[in-house]
């Protein structure tokens, strides 16, 4: 399954862009796909409202299905061809834990967050198909 890398384009939130001009956060998603062309690299481009990482624009984050999520926050467009660069290398990689020397030396400073996937945990199913929830409910609360 292909990696998404997400970009959010309200950043920044506490800094309105006047009327009319991007966010950095809308330029850094330009940038990007600008520099992808449309040539279908191995990490798609999408655009969010919000990375949870609101003080520290602008964010984006690289995720895949059974790899580690990696956000980056303090960017700007100026980051596009690095951000890219990275994303290459997460894809090829098996579990998405790139070593932080593998990184463009700029961005190592950049990341935010290293989010593990989660291993192990496979949602039991009925034989209705109904997947139930392997976390059991806390005494007191009802499931
Ligand atoms: S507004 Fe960009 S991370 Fe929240």
């Amino acid at each position: 399954m292909a990696g998404k890398i997400f970009v959010c384009t309200t950043c920044n939130r506490y800094a309105h862009a006047p009327p009319g001009e991007p966010t950095p956060g809308q330029k850094l998603a330009e940038a990007m796909i600008a520099i992808e062309g449309g040539r279908r690299g191995p990490v798609a481009i999408r655009t969010v409202v919000c990375l949870n990482n609101c003080p520290k624009p602008c964010a984006a984050a690289l995720r895949q299905p059974g790899k580690y999520v990696i956000r980056f926050s303090g960017l700007s467009a100026g980051d596009a061809p690095a951000l890219l660069e990275i994303a290459e290398r997460y894809a090829a990689s098996m579990d998405g834990d790139v070593p932080l020397r593998d990184f463009p030396e700029h961005l190592r400073c950049k990341v935010s967050d290293r989010i593990p996937p989660v291993r192990g945990v496979v949602p039991p199913v009925s034989e209705h198909g109904l997947v139930h929830d392997p976390v059991p409910a806390l005494p007191g609360f009802a499931p």
